[in-house]
């Protein structure tokens, strides 16, 4: 039997007609509109596409939205003047630094001086600290998204074997705190894991945050498991996963594409942190 289809698309779609309609709410009511400022810096193709979507789905749900261009020689102290002029500008709710960065700028550093209530990427310490404490104020979009899709097919999490492959602290970390705090019993793997196909074969939920397609092969799915595919590989042949999917599909009970799964959630949680920033800063509850 094959999976039923996490649709990450569908879902998304949702969550930016309620932030839709949220901005429209805040607007009827004389506050600010929310407004996300994303910076860039130097030409890696892929962030330039990022960016862009990102840019584009603000517009389509109202909120408005700016890109600094910086060029790649940008130096830290350069980059970190324009953070200190964002933070200090009402207008702007939202401040986003596209990562990767080039490699004269730390990303740790520039991550924490993004105003904590402006960061919405959830990667200030202030942030993750919350979420690790486990009262989060801004959870980063891509373990959130996940959270959200589990969510929203009734998975049952509690008690449940997890296993995590990846442990940035983008994806893999955070999304493992998260699925702790709904009671999961998780198991972090990296690439030092021994064992990862007997890991994997145990769990009942797979998340998958290698980079690296085919990690995730038919043979290691468990049987009626949950496998969430956040690995995004450009091959040849098109956008793929880390988990090999047609396989995979029939032994689990539930699974993410890749392209539309984990992917349009990302960016869909991104609105959503956009707009509770501008809430927060404006005193309106959440
Ligand atoms: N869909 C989305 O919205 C979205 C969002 C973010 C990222 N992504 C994608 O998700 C993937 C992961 O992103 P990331 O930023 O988390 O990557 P990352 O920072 O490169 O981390 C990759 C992780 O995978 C682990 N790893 C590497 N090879 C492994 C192996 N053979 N077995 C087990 N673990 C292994 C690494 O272990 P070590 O720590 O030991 O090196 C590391 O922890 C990428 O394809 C990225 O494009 C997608």
């Amino acid at each position: 039997m094959s999976a039923i289809l996490l649709d990450g698309k569908k879902t998304a779609e949702e969550i930016r007609e309620w932030v839709q309609t949220e901005v429209s709410a805040m607007i009827r009511a004389g506050c600010r509109v929310p407004r996300l400022t994303a910076i860039r810096v130097g030409d890696d193709p892929a962030s330039e596409v990022y960016v862009r979507n990102k840019k584009n789905a603000c517009e389509q749900v109202g909120i408005e939205s700016e890109v600094r261009i910086l060029p790649e020689r940008t130096s830290q102290e350069e980059l970190l003047h324009h953070i200190d002029s964002l933070n200090a500008d009402e207008s702007v709710h939202g401040i986003l630094v596209q990562l990767p960065l080039p490699p004269q700028l730390k990303p740790e550093v520039i991550q924490e001086r993004v105003s904590p209530l402006k960061d919405v990427d959830g990667f200030h310490p202030d942030n993750l600290g919350r979420l690790f404490s486990g009262n989060p104020r801004v959870v980063p979009c891509t373990p959130a998204g996940i959270m959200v899709l589990l969510e929203k097919y009734g998975i049952p999490l509690e008690g449940r074997r997890a296993a995590v492959i990846g442990r940035s602290n983008i994806v893999g970390k955070p999304v493992s705190i998260l699925l702790l705090g709904k009671n999961a019993t998780v198991t972090l793997c990296h690439s030092k894991t021994r064992d990862l196909r007997e890991v994997v074969r145990e769990a009942e939920i797979v998340v998958a945050a290698v980079g690296k397609p085919n990690t995730v092969t038919g043979e290691m799915v468990r049987k009626d498991s949950v496998i969430i595919d956040v690995g995004m590989n450009r091959l040849e042949g098109g956008l793929v996963g880390d988990v090999d999917f047609p396989k995979a599909k029939e032994k689990a009970a539930y699974i993410t594409p890749v392209p539309g799964g984990v992917g349009p959630m990302t960016v869909a949680m991104l609105l959503h942190n956009t707009l509770n920033a501008a809430k927060r800063l404006q005193q309106i509850d959440p």
